[in-house]
């Protein structure tokens, strides 16, 4: 049979089609005469197969004749011989069996001894990797990942020194990388990661072939600090998502050929010290994010000349970003986020004309090195200055990066208005410019932003109206505006934008009407909105809330129309929440896919409450206190089994508090004082818990005793950002919260963004880059 190249480009890892294309296997088959199947091969596979249970064998060789005495075995599947000695010198066994089977040391496998290249990866091997796997002394190619393989790796590895590809990716090995790998000096693709390797990194500058080595989720624990200079033919060292410790390994630098360092997510500390580069640097990707790294940025950096991917994110850096940095022409994403620059931000940054991501946010910088000039050909595509401290007018430059996509300026101290000339920025899909103190209108640019999907402005000084051109945003799905100064009516115009999920008009000078009889309230998509304290007035119809059906739409995970932004090319992600909710766990899922909420209070409103409101049945919070609601409390609420927090406090309700809200069983908060309420409360769990002035102001009311007897401690309470304003508010737990602000970055940008959203789950995020 002849020897196939194609079959060893499984899963379509480049890089190793590439490396068989430069190592063969020894061409065999020039010679015409195709010998047969040694028996004691082929009895050697039978054994083997008799080995895994035959119902968890793959289809291929259940239902074909292969594997079957009476056929040649150098045609059965997966095999493949010598064509002159007729001995199996492949074994491609990949997603062979899905039993939990673990391979003996007596196994039929290792009387292969002539085998070159075996691939063992996803057949549900469980248990230790034998020592006889020492007997397969020809190997050159190896692939025993994604099984459950477990314990340290036997040391008679070291026995394979033909060894040039090894995979032991995603299994349960632990302890060291064996002394005895010290032998495989043709060793040139080594990939652990996915274990739960601790040490032996000593031996890595033995490994002389090494191209790609792949160490990262691991638990390594020690420090680099053998001298990797000697690795000549060294690719790419990847070791994020372990525990390295100790400094920079500056001698990886002095290695030529290498194109990509990935370190994050380790505890590599002190300063940055590149040590001696190699003059002919190719190193094209550093990252060593989430460390701990301090002092400065090492101007020496922009040695590095081909570096395209910085990321220094996510450590200590302080001082000024050295000039130096702008000589790195080829850069396409520079991210020193979360670190503690200050001073100016290099001006040569916006003539590059390859840059498409800076991410400067979360650090100190405090203006613009002057004069900005942005190229014609500027490629940027996202642009992230958020939490600085930059106290400048509005940069106009921003209008003319005609790729920009995503705009973050927020938690700074921008001052003057919002340009019109934003709408030459037509690329733009999310601006978030909260947390200045930008005044003036809104532009009325927004019907040249049609991919807007994310725009918040909240906590600003922005006067007028909301500009009518933002219903030509029709991908909108989230507006904020909280905490402005913006006078208009009801927007119900915006009712039309089918997937507007996120409403915030809170504290504004909003007034008049909610509802009127003449006008369709749209809101289809709505999973929070929050009106609260503004002047909205008026009575709300029963059937008010009956057309907000995604607030009682339940999705899977894979049904959510957001799984198009989860996938491969997501173009979501949540760069930050600011909703600071005290008591219940809150994580980024809960907040995407099922954090619904309504907060219509301190308006004027008056009337009932809509008895519609309990047909929201994913409804979590629901804050309508500090309007004018008279009636009773619509037993339909009880309805809402999801509910967490229930404020209807100072309004005008009267009557009992339906029995039926006892059975809440997710409601952790609950105000109802100061309202016309009497008899019985509840005396379950959750009524019993809540603190005594949740009722207070209602004379009527019994069955308190409990709770108004003891001082309750660590009652739940939702509080919102600035926690000091609604703390000093009030005595009394208030709830009040703001909006989970969900953005929208360039899809193409899928890995660094995806880092956004798991920053909290190490683990995610290393995933997903
Ligand atoms: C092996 O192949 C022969 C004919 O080629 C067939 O009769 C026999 O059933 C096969 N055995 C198995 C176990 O499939
Ligand atoms: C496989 O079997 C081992 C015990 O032999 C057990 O500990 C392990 O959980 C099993 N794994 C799976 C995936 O069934
Ligand atoms: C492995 O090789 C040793 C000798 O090197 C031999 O004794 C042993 O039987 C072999 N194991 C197997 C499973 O073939
Ligand atoms: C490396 O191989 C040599 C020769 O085969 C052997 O003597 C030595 O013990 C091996 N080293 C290790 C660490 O196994
Ligand atoms: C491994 O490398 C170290 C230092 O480079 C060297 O002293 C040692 O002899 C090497 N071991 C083998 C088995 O090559
Ligand atoms: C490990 O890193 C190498 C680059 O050296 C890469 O080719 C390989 O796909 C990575 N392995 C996994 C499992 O991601
Ligand atoms: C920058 O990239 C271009 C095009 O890929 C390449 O020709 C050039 O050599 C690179 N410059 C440096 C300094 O690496
Ligand atoms: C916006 O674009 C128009 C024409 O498309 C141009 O005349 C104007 O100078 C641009 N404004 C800015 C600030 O770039
Ligand atoms: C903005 O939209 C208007 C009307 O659609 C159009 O005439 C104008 O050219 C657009 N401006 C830019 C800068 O795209
Ligand atoms: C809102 O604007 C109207 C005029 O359009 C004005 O009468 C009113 O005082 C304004 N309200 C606030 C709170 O500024
Ligand atoms: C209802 O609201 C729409 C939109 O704000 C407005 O144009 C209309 O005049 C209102 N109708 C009544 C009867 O208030
Ligand atoms: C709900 O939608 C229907 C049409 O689908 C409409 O007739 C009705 O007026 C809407 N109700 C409210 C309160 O908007």
């Amino acid at each position: 049979m002849m020897i196939r190249s194609q079959p060893y480009c499984f899963r379509g890892i480049v890089t190793i089609c590439f490396f068989f294309f430069l190592h063969p296997l020894p061409n065999t088959f020039a010679s015409p005469t195709r010998s047969l199947c040694r028996h004691d091969q082929r009895d050697a596979l039978l054994e083997l197969k008799k080995e895994f249970p035959s119902h968890t064998l793959n289809d291929k060789l259940a239902t074909t004749l292969s594997w079957n005495k009476s056929v040649d075995c150098c045609s059965w599947w997966g095999v493949t011989c010598d064509d002159v000695l007729g001995q199996v010198i492949s074994l491609e066994l990949q997603s062979y069996s899905t039993a939990n089977t673990s391979l003996k040391a007596s196994s039929g496998l290792f009387k292969l001894q002539h085998l070159r290249h075996l691939d063992l990866s996803d057949c549900s091997l469980h248990g230790e990797i034998p020592s006889s796997i020492g007997n397969l002394s020809h190997l050159t190619y190896l692939d025993l990942s994604f099984n459950q393989f477990i314990g340290e790796v036997p040391p008679s590895i070291g026995n394979l020194n033909q060894l040039r590809y090894l995979s032991l990716w995603s299994n349960d090995l632990k302890g060291n990388i064996p002394t005895s790998m010290v032998n495989l000096t043709k060793l040139s693709d080594l990939d652990v990661k996915g274990n739960q390797f601790t040490g032996g990194v000593i031996i890595l500058a033995n490994l002389t072939s090494l191209s790609e080595l792949n160490l990262s989720y691991n638990n390594f624990n020690s420090s680099i600090s053998v001298d990797l200079s000697g690795l000549h033919n060294l690719k790419r060292f990847i070791g994020d998502g372990n525990s390295f410790f100790g400094p920079f390994p500056s001698s990886l630098l002095m290695i030529s050929s290498l194109r990509m360092i990935t370190l994050g997510g380790n505890q590599l500390e002190g300063p940055l010290d590149l040590g001696n580069m190699s003059s002919s640097s190719n190193l094209g990707s550093l990252d060593v994010s989430y460390n701990k790294f301090s002092g400065l940025i090492p101007p020496s950096i922009s040695k590095l000349h081909s570096l395209a991917v910085l990321d220094l994110s996510h450590n200590n850096f302080k001082g000024i970003v050295p000039r130096s940095i702008s000589s790195l022409v080829n850069l396409t994403s520079l991210d020193l986020s979360y670190n503690k620059l200050e001073g100016q931000i290099p001006s040569l940054l916006w003539r590059s004309s390859t840059l498409w991501s800076l991410e400067l946010s979360h650090n100190m910088f405090s203006s613009f090195n002057k004069p900005v000039e942005v190229v014609d050909g500027a490629s940027l595509r996202e642009l992230r200055l958020g939490s600085n401290s930059l106290q400048v007018p509005f940069p106009h430059w921003i209008c003319k990066l005609k790729d920009l996509s995503a705009l973050d300026l927020s938690n700074n101290q921008f001052t003057g208005s919002i340009p019109q000339c934003l709408k030459n920025a037509t690329s733009l899909t999310e601006i978030r410019l909260q947390n200045n103190s930008l005044s003036g209108f809104l532009p009325e640019s927004f019907s040249n932003l049609t991919g807007l999907k994310s725009l918040d402005v909240s906590h600003n000084d922005l006067v007028g109206k909301l500009p009518r051109s933002l219903i030509h945003c029709k991908l909108m799905r989230l507006l904020n505006v909280d905490g402005n100064k913006i006078n208009d009516t009801f927007p119900f115009w915006l009712g039309s934008l089918q997937i507007l999920k996120i409403l915030v008009l809170r504290s504004n000078a909003f007034h008049g009407p909610v509802y009127n009889t003449t006008t369709y309230l749209g809101f289809r998509g709505m999973r929070i909105i929050n009106i609260a304290n503004n002047n909205f007035v008026g009575s709300l119809p029963k059937d008010y809330f009956a057309n907000w059906t995604e607030m009682s739409i339940v999705w899977s995970n894979e049904d959510s129309p957001e799984s198009e932004y989860m996938g491969d090319d997501s173009h979501m992600y949540e760069d930050s929440i600011d909703l600071v909710y005290k008591g219940v766990e809150t994580d980024f899922k809960r907040i995407f896919q099922a954090f619904k909420a309504i907060d219509f209070s301190g308006n004027r409103f008056s009337g009932h409450i809509p008895g519609s409101i309990g047909e929201l049945n994913e409804l979590r919070f629901l804050n309508l206190s500090g309007n004018a609601f008279t009636g009773n409390i619509p037993p339909s609420l009880s309805n809402l089994a999801k509910l967490e927090a229930l404020d209807l406090s100072r309004n005008n309700l009267s009557g009992e508090i339906p029995q039926g809200l006892g059975k809440l069983s997710f409601l952790s908060y609950i105000n109802f004082s100061h309202n016309h309420l009497r008899g019985l409360v509840p005396q379950s769990t959750q009524f019993q818990s809540q603190k005594c002035s949740s009722f207070m102001g209602n004379s009527r009311l019994y069955g308190l005793e409990k709770m108004c007897n003891e001082n309750h401690v660590n009652v739940p309470v939702l509080t919102s950002q600035p926690l000091q304003e609604s703390l000093s508010d009030s005595k009394e737990p208030v709830l009040n919260w703001i909006v989970a602000a969900i953005a929208y970055g360039p899809g193409v940008f899928c890995g660094l963004v995806l880092g956004h959203i798991f920053t909290s789950h190490k683990h995610e995020w290393f995933i997903a880059r």
